[in-house]
């Protein structure tokens, strides 16, 4: 009997890659897509449209992890091997103005599978994993950060997401559930959303380069994260999942760079010289031509930053094999190409 997973934010960057994943291990995947006023299934609809995929290996249904109702509904009608918990109001910024929601779907949303999953007496049959975060490290700046640091959430975000770390710890001890965190520093493609630095650096730099956009506004130029493929980073999820015994695991490249430096990897790809000069939100990039290329934009600084996130993942390399096969530089590279061939059609 083929393999049944169910993917809740199958439409987003990581749930599209993870179902491609498990399509070529041979599952059944259902995901669930929420109800909006525009189609929200671009990163999926290659999927579908390809024609060696059977309809019946894909599936997607209406759902939304703030109900109830919908969770427990298809929780019983699939009953799955596994669940992945991918879906999140997944943004930083957003959770400090719409705090309640991102607490309801990112907190309350996990309980919410997990209770399903009991309410339908699926203890024994059903796998839980849970998109952790890195952002639950928050201000503990002590780095490498690894399993055994110190939570310091530092946003609405971080505390819902601590809430689903540990009610999954909480029914995996109370009920004997396999139930998994992946503690998930930041994973970048070309199927990033827009609003997340990496991709709206890349995006607006092509289009700098094509001249279609004169600036490229930022907030905190300093903050370091820990970035890798999505690609690899879903070959995790996956490989949490098969363990004989539920765990939680650091996933991370284990290097580090700032926003800055993101910024100049990718001028230098497109062949565009940076000059920096000012300091604090007055800080600008300027061409060669004196063009402000780059500035800063109160507007995208953080009530509250966090500054310093480097991840270390031995255990993750000693106890899954893992380890990550695409360094930034490619990773960069194939989203510059994605971009420049979406903008010149
Ligand atoms: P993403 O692109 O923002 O995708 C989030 C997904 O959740 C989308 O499919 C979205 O649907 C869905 N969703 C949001 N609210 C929902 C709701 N109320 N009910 C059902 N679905 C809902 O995020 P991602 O980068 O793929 O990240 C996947 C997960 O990993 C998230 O939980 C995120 O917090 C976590 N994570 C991400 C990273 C990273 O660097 N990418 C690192 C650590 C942890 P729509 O398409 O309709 O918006
Ligand atoms: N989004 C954004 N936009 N971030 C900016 C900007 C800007 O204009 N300018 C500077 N930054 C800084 C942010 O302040 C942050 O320090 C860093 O760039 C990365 O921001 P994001 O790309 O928005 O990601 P994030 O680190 O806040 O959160 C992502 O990674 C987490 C894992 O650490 C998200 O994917 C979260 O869902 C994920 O949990």
């Amino acid at each position: 009997m083929k393999k049944k997973a169910l993917i809740f934010g199958v439409t987003g960057q990581d749930g599209s890659y993870l179902a491609e994943l498990l399509i070529k291990k041979n599952y059944i995947v259902h995901g669930v897509k929420r109800r909006s006023s525009s189609i929200n299934t671009g990163r999926v609809d290659h999927i579908y449209q390809d024609p060696h995929i059977k309809k019946r290996k894909f599936i997607l249904h209406y759902g939304d992890i703030t109900d109830s109702l919908s969770v427990t509904r298809l929780i019983n009608y699939i009953k799955p091997n596994e669940v992945y918990n991918l879906a999140a109001q997944s943004h930083v910024q957003v959770s400090f103005e719409s705090p309640e929601y991102t607490a309801n779907a990112d907190a309350i949303g996990a309980l919410r599978i997990l209770e399903a999953i009991r309410f339908n007496k699926l203890e024994k049959k059903t796998k839980f994993y849970q998109a952790g975060t890195s952002e639950l490290f928050g201000l503990n700046e002590k780095i490498p950060q690894n399993e055994r640091t110190q939570f310091h959430p530092a946003s609405p975000y971080g505390v819902a997401k601590l809430y689903a770390h540990w009610i999954t710890i909480n029914y995996r001890q109370a009920y004997n559930m396999f139930a998994c965190n992946g503690i998930l520093f930041n994973h970048e493609s070309p199927r990033r959303g827009e609003t997340f630095v990496t991709q709206k650096i890349i995006q607006a730099m092509c289009r700098i380069k094509l001249n279609k956009q004169k600036t490229l506004y930022l907030g905190n130029l300093y903050s370091k994260r820990d970035w890798g493929h999505a690609k690899d980073f879903v070959n995790a999820m996956w490989l949490i999942m098969q363990l004989k015994k539920p765990d939680d695991f650091v996933i991370a490249t284990g290097k580090q760079t700032t926003v800055k430096n993101f910024v100049n990897i990718v001028a230098k790809h497109l062949g565009i010289k940076l000059k920096w000069k000012g300091s604090g939100i007055k800080e600008k990039a300027l061409d060669e031509n004196g063009r402000v290329i780059v500035a800063c934009d109160k507007a995208y600084y953080r009530p509250l930053e966090v500054n310093n996130l480097l991840g270390d993942a031995r255990k993750a390399r000693k106890i899954l094999k893992w380890k990550p096969k695409t360094n930034l530089n490619n990773l960069i590279s194939e989203m510059i190409e994605i971009e420049m061939s979406k903008i010149s059609f």
